[in-house]
């Protein structure tokens, strides 16, 4: 697009961004043009002008406008795991305290697929009993979704997950479409509504649970975070937001505490008065731990432990000025140049100057882990995390250090919470794929290692986490890697589905 085709959308831009949130980057402006295109040949305009002076006044005309540019993908049981967790644990708890209708919200719902989901999940764990005990809301800002929620009518498109269950519930017509029956559809109410304006209807207010899956990763931080305040008023104190896994961490700015449910991760308003995030109080720093047992260290192409063999000793520290960041590099150097002990007496000098600088600690951990000094990094690891309970490296070393240890599963917890934080990290998918694969789960190895390679291919080798120790593999070798372990794996599965 030219530039002036780009400063032409511009106001566009702006009202649809005040109007429902949604931001457009340069790579979405033709979707922005396309549906403007539309209007203008619809109402006979001759051209942007005169449609931006209709639409900037006229609320009918941008809620038409507005129903051209949304996304509304989404499908039956997306993210299973959600529905399972709502069925399994949360239910289970909201039931036992509370006598009233538990208030489920799908705040963006689209087309229906993830509130009838709510509802048919529920139905297969509790019974049909359970319509009675809950009422479910959808609502959306895009009014041709909502119509098409209200018919349950749905192509097959919509059914990707758990067919089998889905078909219990839906009838086929002779249109190729499948039907809920109207006895289920009267258990969700759909409306429209804009989730950046207040104040709400009356009718979501007070609930316990809102899916808001999906939604935010159109709009910008700002409007995200505006609307996740206006979800988080609308909850019981007790309440819960799920949303999906590539979306969960950017709204962990302190609004709900980010809780854990095995993989999952859920924003909860504790019934503590305000539904704080309450911040840990700051501990003192740990006193550089003494030698830990040497514990053997796998060999991996993206190396964290390095061998030495080289023994120090600590050098006296004078800090006359105590200038913080000369003293840090004087400390990364000295990591880099493996003089560890130099390296750890200069970091805990540092520690003593500023008990709270976190890359000092991560610093620290990743030298001890290549001290071999495993248990002391974990500790450090753990320093980092009562300041910064969501810290990547914290989390990503200490995957490596369960991983050295033998311990799968803390290890795999936590490579997952680091995607959390960020999933476009490659080397938590890297590990995780060795992980999978040492166990002979080659599925999850094949997953695992193909996620790797998609984000090295796209994205090159530097979103790997780690700060202070880079790797010294290239994108290249690793690229070849992922595909080597992946051709054995498909084959190994040949293997197996012909024997
Ligand atoms: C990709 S769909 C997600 C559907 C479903 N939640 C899921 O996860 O499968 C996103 C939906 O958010 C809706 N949406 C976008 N901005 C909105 C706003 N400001 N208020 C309410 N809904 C909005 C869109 O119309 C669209 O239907």
């Amino acid at each position: 697009m030219t530039n002036t085709g780009v400063d032409m959308l511009m106001p566009f831009r702006t009202l649809i961004r005040q109007k429902c949130g949604v931001t457009f980057k340069n790579d979405g402006l033709h979707a922005l043009e396309s549906a403007i295109g539309k209007r203008i040949a619809s109402l006979q305009l001759p051209g942007h002008d005169e449609y931006l002076k209709i639409v900037s006044r006229d609320e009918e005309e941008i809620h038409l406008l507005i129903d051209l540019i949304t996304v509304n993908e989404t499908y039956f049981f997306r993210e299973k795991q959600h529905f399972d967790l709502l069925c399994d644990t949360i239910m289970p708890q909201i039931l036992a305290g509370k006598k009233d209708k538990i208030r489920i919200l799908s705040a963006g719902c689209s087309t229906g697929e993830e509130p009838f989901s709510i509802l048919i999940a529920l139905i297969e764990k509790y019974g049909m009993g359970i319509k009675a005990r809950v009422e479910i809301h959808g609502v959306d800002i895009d009014t041709n979704v909502i119509e098409t929620a209200k018919k349950g009518r749905y192509g097959k498109n919509s059914f990707r997950n758990d067919e089998h269950i889905l078909l219990k519930y839906f009838e086929k017509h002779r249109d190729h479409h499948y039907h809920l029956s109207s006895q289920l559809r009267e258990c969700v109410t759909f409306n429209v509504c804009n989730l950046l304006t207040q104040p709400f209807p009356p009718f979501i207010r007070n609930m316990d649970v809102i899916f808001y899956r999906n939604v935010s990763i159109y709009f910008d931080r700002e409007t995200q975070q505006a609307i996740f305040q206006n979800l988080s008023n609308l909850l019981n104190p007790d309440g819960r937001i799920f949303l999906s896994s590539t979306e969960t961490y950017y709204h962990n700015v302190g609004i709900l505490s980010l809780k854990q449910c095995g993989d999952i991760f859920l924003y909860h308003k504790n019934s503590v008065a305000g539904a704080g995030y309450a911040k840990k109080p700051m501990p003192a720093p740990l006193p550089t731990p003494a030698v830990a047992p040497v514990v053997a260290t796998k060999p991996s192409p993206a190396q964290v432990v390095l061998n030495t063999n080289q023994v120090q000793t600590a050098p006296k520290l004078v800090v006359k000025n105590q200038d913080v960041a000369a003293l840090f590099e004087s400390a990364l150097a000295d990591a880099e140049q493996k003089r560890y002990a130099s390296a750890i007496a200069r970091i805990d000098e540092l520690l003593r100057i500023d008990v709270a600088m976190l890359k000092a600690y991560a610093l620290k951990a990743g030298v001890l882990i290549n001290q071999e000094k495993i248990d002391a990094a974990r500790a450090v690891c753990h320093e980092i995390l009562a300041r910064d309970e969501w810290n990547l490296e914290a989390h990503l070393l200490l995957g490596v250090i369960a991983r050295v240890k033998d311990e799968h599963d803390e290890a795999k917890k936590m490579f997952k919470t680091v995607l959390y934080i960020r999933s476009t990290c490659w080397l938590p998918h890297y590990y995780l794929a060795e992980i999978y694969h040492a166990e002979h789960d080659f599925a999850g190895a094949y997953r695992e290692y193909g996620s790797t390679l998609k984000l090295l291919e796209t994205r090159g080798v530097r979103d790997h986490g780690l700060t202070y120790f880079p790797l010294s593999f290239h994108a290249e070798q690793l690229i070849h890697l992922c595909r080597h372990h992946m051709n054995k794996i498909g084959g190994l599965h040949k293997k197996a589905g012909n024997s």
